[in-house]
Order: C-alpha cells, then sequence, then structure tokens
C-alpha cells in the first residue's frame, strides 16, 4: 500500500471521515430504513458468526447479535440487498468475496484507537526501551565501507583511534499489529523521531498491519480530523502534521517524513504463517486480544512472538492479562513484556 504520495490536505472531506471509529451502529432512529430490513434470524446469526469467530478470531457470543445485525444491516443497504441470507450468499459467492468480502470485515471489525492512547507506554519507551536498544544496537561503521558493521567492542575501541569512522545503529523495527487506521503506529513514529533528535545515528521503521482494509486506508492516508490530534502533545503538532490549505475542512496530515516510515500492510493474525522476513524490536500488540477467546489468544500470541528479537520488547493494552496462557513472554512493567528465552 503506497503511503508516500504527498498531496497536502485538501482532498475530499469524505476520504477523511471517522467511520471507523467505534461503531455505535444505532441506524434504528430511521423508521424507512428499519422497515426495509428484517432481523438477523438465530440461524443466520450463527453462520455470519462462525464465520468472524473461525477466520477473524473474533468473539461472537449471542450477546453480539443485535450489535452484528446493526452492523451489517448496514452493508444489507449499501449493496441493496433485502435479506441477511442473500446478502450471505452473496458474500460468499466467487462475486461477492472479490466485491464484498472486505466491506464486511470492515463492518465487523471495531477500529477504535487513538494518538497516545494509553500514554504510559510511550514514556517508557521513549526512556526505558529506545535508550537500551539503541545503545545495543550500536556500531561503528567504517566511512569508507559504510555497509560493514563491526561490533560494539570494537566500536568503542576504534572510536578514539579512528576517526573516518561514524556511529550508527541498526534501523530498530517495529510492529504494530492491529494498528486500525494508523494513529498508535504513527504516534510510534513520533515519539521516536523525537528519540532520534537526541541519538545521532538512530533510525527506525514501522510495519502497521491489520485485517480492516479501509481502515488501513486511512492510516495510509494519515488524514485526521482536527479533532483527533487532542492527545499529541503541541510541539509534536507543530513537527509532524501538516494543517489543511482550506481552513474550513478542519483536517490534518502527517507530515511526509513520518509516513514513509510507516508501511501499512494488511494481515490476518489469523493466518498460519505470516509474511513477515524480519524479526522485530519491538511489538505493539494492544486492544486486540480482547476480541479473541482464551485459546485463540495463546496461538496468535504465540505466533507473533516467532517474530519477536530474542531481546525484544512487546505490548499489550491495559485491559489484556496473560495469566493462564502459556506464551513465551516474561513481565516488566503493566502490560509491557520481553521475551523469554
Ligand atoms: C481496537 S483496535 C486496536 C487499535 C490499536 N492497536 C490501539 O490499541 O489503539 C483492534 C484492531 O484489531 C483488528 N483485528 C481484529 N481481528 C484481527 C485479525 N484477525 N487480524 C488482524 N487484525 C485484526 C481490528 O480490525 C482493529 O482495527
Amino acid at each position: 500500500m503506497d503511503n508516500r504520495s504527498d498531496k497536502t490536505c485538501d482532498l475530499q472531506p469524505a476520504t477523511c471521515s471517522d467511520s471507523n471509529q467505534p461503531d455505535t451502529a444505532d441506524d434504528s432512529s430511521d423508521p424507512i430504513k428499519k422497515l426495509d430490513i428484517p432481523s438477523l434470524s438465530d440461524k443466520m446469526f450463527s453462520r455470519f458468526s462462525e464465520f468472524v469467530q473461525k477466520e477473524l478470531g473474533i468473539k461472537m457470543p449471542e450477546a453480539k447479535k443485535i450489535m452484528l445485525q446493526a452492523r451489517l444491516q448496514k452493508r444489507l443497504r449499501k449493496t441493496g440487498i433485502t435479506t441477511f441470507e442473500d446478502y450471505y450468499n452473496y458474500v460468499f459467492s466467487p462475486r461477492g468475496r472479490e466485491a464484498e468480502l472486505a466491506s464486511m470485515i470492515d463492518a465487523v471489525t471495531t477500529n477504535k484507537t487513538d494518538f497516545f492512547r494509553e500514554p504510559q507506554h510511550f514514556d517508557y519507551l521513549f526512556y526505558t526501551v529506545l535508550p537500551e536498544l539503541a545503545s545495543r544496537k550500536l556500531r561503528v561503521v567504517p566511512c569508507s565501507q559504510a555497509e560493514i558493521a563491526v561490533s560494539q567492542a570494537q566500536a568503542v575501541s576504534s572510536l578514539s583511534s579512528n576517526t573516518a569512522s561514524e556511529l550508527r545503529v541498526i534501523p530498530l523495527k517495529v510492529w504494530s499489529a492491529g494498528c486500525a487506521s494508523g494513529e498508535e503506529a504513527y504516534t510510534l513514529a513520533m515519539v521516536m523521531s523525537e528519540f532520534a533528535e537526541h541519538y545521532p545515528g538512530f533510525d527506525f521503521s514501522i510495519l502497521a498491519t491489520d485485517i480492516s482494509t479501509s481502515a488501513l486506508k486511512k492510516g495510509a492516508l494519515g488524514i485526521y480530523n482536527h479533532e483527533r490530534i487532542e492527545p499529541i502533545p503541541m510541539p509534536m503538532r507543530k513537527k509532524y502534521l501538516l494543517r489543511s490549505k482550506d481552513q474550513s475542512k478542519e483536517l490534518v496530515r502527517i507530515i511526509p517524513e513520518l509516513r514513509a516510515a510507516v508501511r501499512f500492510q494488511r494481515l490476518n493474525l489469523m493466518d498460519k504463517l505470516f509474511p513477515i522476513r524480519n524479526t522485530m524490536d519491538i511489538i505493539f500488540f494492544r486492544n486486540v486480544l480482547i476480541y479473541f477467546d482464551r485459546p485463540t489468544q495463546e496461538s496468535v500470541l504465540n505466533r507473533i512472538c516467532q517474530h519477536l528479537d530474542p531481546d525484544g520488547y512487546m505490548f499489550l493494552g491495559h485491559s489484556e492479562t496473560l495469566s493462564g496462557l502459556d506464551v513465551p513472554l516474561i513481565p516488566i512493567i503493566t502490560a509491557v513484556y520481553k521475551k523469554s528465552l
């Protein structure tokens, strides 16, 4: 997904709507629309919920029936289909798989997120994790053979003797898994850019993945309503955000340098193998586990941990707990873990 095009913010407002924010799913106020679509029968609920649970890992107990009905009703209206049964048959037909399945998945996922959500994590990242990882990855690179990285021990001794060398940090690799519309990934990019200002040679790249294509598109665009940027400290807003040229639009866009540091990619955490070659130094996997049942939590976390460096850090949501799960993680502080060897 290309997020590098650099139009400023005079885009159509529709492109930037917050349609991926928590779905209040309240179309019931429209009596005419309400008449159009029948309610979701128990039989159709179990067919849809089975798909959602099996393919996306998301729990869909009976208690969520009204929510699922409301979310799917929007898709029925959009496609002009009048019964859930017809919609189901369409979604899983060869044509529907191409044309509608992704939108159905968008509708059933909850993409609630924020910039600087659970802010203690970003303080811990800045003051503890980044200094530790950066110094561990510090290398002296001879200027003549920039690609040859020598060990830190060699680095220290050659520092005093070899002036034709420069300090570099092997780029940190960070993964925002279940990134929704990108606010978490861009928060990471801002914090790491701040760190880079104090740590010469520091570099990073961020992979941001999600199952929801509409959320990913929004992330890749990097355009947000002005009200969404409230949690971003003012100095960072000035540095990392561009205002819309058209003042009436109240939109901001992440600066190109930050957008270029984040790569958005569709990835289903339920897949047995993830198309990720590198191991990550830091994984933010926050507020996704809560949607999964315990066996799914365990298997997804174990797969994600395979992509975490032995010295790497895993950040979970504050309301997520690992108790009773057999996963290779040891707690460090609240909702922050390191890989256990
Ligand atoms: C509540 S958001 C969390 C966003 C962000 N991590 C945060 O903490 O603010 C949960 C995200 O998980 C994604 N998700 C749910 N099931 C998934 C799956 N099977 N594979 C990939 N992403 C999934 C949803 O699409 C949604 O965007």
